[in-house]
């Protein structure tokens, strides 16, 4: 959760490390909260997982932090799961982390979502064919995040490569295909922009073919963090103006922190996008229905009896609620009736001579006796119709 400030900032970029969380702890060393997962993970792949053969693949979920203007869908603390795909520098490992995330929107009853792509590799290529200082060319990525194109392209102006680049960012094709196509063409007198472009095209054949929706690939598409050096991503709804999801590929980061050159890619998705996508859409998560079950007993000597019978119900994953208020058992059907519970065992003295207790439907408002054995059966088996 916290890091040193050094480590978060070194390659994250001017916009997150302006929105750190940032503290001097007891020791007089300068900390933030983790922003994001990938910085801490490079650093775990140069030390803990350092001889851990390759390819790596590392999934974590947790809270992240940073200081955003409080708004729908953008808050200062919010979650993430996080995938990176350590070790490999193939388009395969890039259409995973996009195939990843499809599946996730998909298994979240997300709908129309779609994917914007581009790739980081082309514009540096012809930034730095064209001398322009890795700092410079920074400035002008994270304009362009910000949908600031006129400023990114007075910036460019200065560096006298303007009108090319303005011809590129303008590229568009009928289909995300035909516009990575076109981007290849455009900039074939860049042999490094060109293999960059090469390398968006054999990302989307693979990921085209696993089914998954890309709707735009994007010549202007950048994306606030720096370390990207491939493709990037990100993954959205018509309903929300912000992304639920987005990675790329980061080849120089693990490198940067004192590891041996480490080809990765990764995803993150904002868990609270996605639940806010769910409820805007008005689609749920299939939940498993389980039911819930209370257990009752008639006298206190019968506590721990009622106490074994939950374990072994637990032990079912059945869930189960123990009667703690001492209540009698006219007021404790009650208040299971109140929250809904499925069904209310009572475990009485009679009944538990023979092995069994009584068991009642608060659905059907029946009650049998059912011999303890059979209870976790009896529940999740049928439901309702239960009979002793
Ligand atoms: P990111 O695009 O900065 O990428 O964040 C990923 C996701 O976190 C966003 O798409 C969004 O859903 C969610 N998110 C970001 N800011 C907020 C916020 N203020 N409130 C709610 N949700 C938010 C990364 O963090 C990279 N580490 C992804 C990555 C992994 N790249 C390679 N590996």
């Amino acid at each position: 959760m916290v890091e040193t400030y050094e480590l978060l900032s070194a390659k994250s970029g001017k916009e997150i490390r302006s929105r750190m969380f940032t503290f001097r702890d007891l020791g007089d060393r300068k900390v933030a909260l983790r922003p994001e997962f990938t910085a801490s993970i490079a650093r775990l792949v140069t030390s803990a997982f350092k001889k851990e053969p390759k390819p790596l693949r590392i999934f974590s979920v947790g809270s992240v932090y940073r200081y955003d203007e409080p708004q729908r869908g953008r808050y200062r603390e919010f979650w993430q799961s996080n995938f990176e795909l350590i070790g490999s520098s193939k388009p395969e490992a890039d259409a995973e982390a996009i195939i990843l995330t499809d599946c996730l929107m998909k298994l979240s009853g997300i709908s129309n979502y779609s994917f914007t792509i581009g790739h980081i590799g082309i514009l540096r290529g012809v930034l730095s064919q064209n001398n322009i200082a890795e700092k410079v060319q920074n400035d002008i990525l994270q304009l362009m995040d910000k949908k600031d194109l006129n400023k990114a392209l007075a910036l460019l102006e200065k560096k006298g490569c303007r009108d090319f680049l303005e011809g590129l960012l303008e590229l568009k094709g009928n289909t995300a295909f035909e516009t990575a196509e076109r981007i290849q063409r455009y900039v074939k007198d860049y042999p490094v922009a060109e293999m960059a472009a090469k390398n968006l095209v054999d990302i989307l054949t693979l990921v085209a073919a696993s089914g998954c929706p890309i709707e735009v690939v994007e010549p202007a598409f950048a994306r606030g963090l720096e370390y990207y050096t491939g493709l990037i991503f990100e993954v959205k709804v018509p309903e929300l103006d912000v992304a639920l999801g987005g990675g790329g590929r980061y080849d120089k980061l693990v490198e940067s922190f004192g590891g041996e050159a480490t080809p990765a890619v990764g995803v993150a998705h904002g868990l609270d996008r996605m639940i806010l996508a769910t409820q805007i859409q008005n689609s749920f998560l299939s939940k498993k229905q389980r039911k819930t079950v209370m257990i009752v007993s008639i006298k206190p000597e019968l506590r721990a009896e009622a106490l074994r019978i939950s374990e072994l119900l637990r032990e079912e994953e059945i869930s189960v609620e123990l009667e703690v208020m001492g209540r009698r058992i006219k007021k404790a059907l009650e208040d299971a009736n109140r929250r809904k519970v499925d069904y209310v065992v009572i475990v009485g003295a009679k009944e538990l001579k023979a092995g069994a207790v009584a068991f009642r439907d608060l659905g059907s408002r029946e009650q049998f006796t059912v011999k303890i054995a059979q209870l976790p059966k009896k529940i999740k088996g049928k439901g309702r119709k239960a009979s002793s």
